[in-house]
C-alpha cells in the first residue's frame, strides 16, 4: 500500500466566525485551551459572498492570544490583492477559492512567495477538475460542505463523493495533501465526511453550541473522526 494512502492525522479547526466577536482574544485562548489544532478565520468581502465579518487588523490583534497555527479562508474576489495582508497578520496557511480568481496558479504561488503555506477551496457547485492542475502547489484542499458565507447552515452530504474522488486522485499522484471540510460539521456529520476521505474539520456553530463546553465538543469530534478513520481503514 503506498504511504500516501495511510490515514492522515485528524485536525480540528474551530471557526472563529461562531465565537463572541466582542472578546476575540479571549475566544482564541479558550479554543486553544480546549484542544483545538488550529484556528480558522473566515474572511469575506460582501461580494464573493454576502457577508463581511473581519479584516487583517482584527486577526493581527489576536495573533498573540494563541500559539496555534492560524488558517485564513479567503472568501473574497481577487484574493491576490490582499493576501499579503493576511500573511503579515500572522496567518500561516492561506486558502483561496478557485472561483475567486482567474489566475489561480499564480495566486497560490504568491501565497508561498509571501511566506505562507497555500491551500485551495471550491464551492459545492465546482467540480474537482477545476483544481486538478494546482494540486501539486497546495498542502490542503478545502471542500466546502455548505455554500460559503454564513455559519449555521446544513451539511451537504452531496459533497462526499467529491471528497472521495479527490482523495483517490491525491493517492494516485502520491501527493502530500490534507482534505478539509467546512460547513455543518457536527457530531452527526463528521463520521461520513471522514469516511469519504477528509481529515481536517472546520466546525463553528456545532462546536460552540455543545452544552458540555468547547473541550468536550472538540474531543467528541476528534473521537468520532478517529473512529471513522479506523472503520474506513478496516473496510
Ligand atoms: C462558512 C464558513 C465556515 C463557517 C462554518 O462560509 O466558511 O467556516 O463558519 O460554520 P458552521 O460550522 O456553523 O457551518
Ligand atoms: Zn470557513
Amino acid at each position: 500500500m503506498p504511504a500516501a494512502s495511510a490515514p492522515r492525522p485528524v485536525q480540528i479547526s474551530p471557526s472563529i466566525l461562531a465565537s463572541d466577536f466582542s472578546k476575540l482574544g479571549e475566544e482564541c485562548r479558550r479554543l486553544t485551551d480546549a484542544g483545538a489544532d488550529r484556528l480558522h478565520w473566515d474572511v469575506m468581502d460582501g461580494q464573493f459572498v454576502p457577508n463581511l465579518p473581519l479584516g487583517p487588523d482584527v486577526i493581527a490583534a489576536c495573533r498573540n492570544a494563541s500559539d496555534l497555527p492560524f488558517e485564513v479562508h479567503l472568501m473574497v474576489n481577487t484574493p491576490e490583492v490582499l493576501l499579503r495582508n493576511y500573511v503579515d497578520a500572522g496567518c500561516e496557511l492561506v486558502t483561496v477559492h478557485a472561483e475567486s480568481t482567474v489566475h489561480l496558479h499564480r495566486c497560490l504561488t504568491e501565497i508561498t512567495a509571501a511566506g505562507a503555506r497555500a491551500a485551495v477551496t471550491i464551492v459545492p457547485s465546482t467540480p474537482i477538475s477545476a483544481i486538478e492542475h494546482v494540486l501539486d502547489l497546495v498542502e490542503m484542499v478545502l471542500i466546502m460542505t455548505v455554500n460559503p458565507g454564513f455559519g449555521g447552515q446544513s451539511y451537504l452530504a452531496s459533497q462526499e463523493p467529491k471528497v472521495a474522488e479527490l482523495r483517490r486522485r491525491i493517492i494516485v499522484r502520491g501527493l502530500d495533501v490534507d482534505i478539509e471540510v467546512d460547513g455543518g460539521i457536527a457530531p452527526g456529520t463528521i463520521a461520513a465526511a471522514t469516511g469519504a476521505g477528509a481529515n481536517v474539520f472546520v466546525s463553528g456553530s456545532a462546536l460552540f453550541r455543545d452544552p458540555l463546553g468547547l473541550e468536550h465538543a472538540i474531543d467528541d469530534l476528534r473521537t468520532r473522526a478517529t473512529a471513522a478513520q479506523a472503520g474506513a481503514d478496516a473496510a
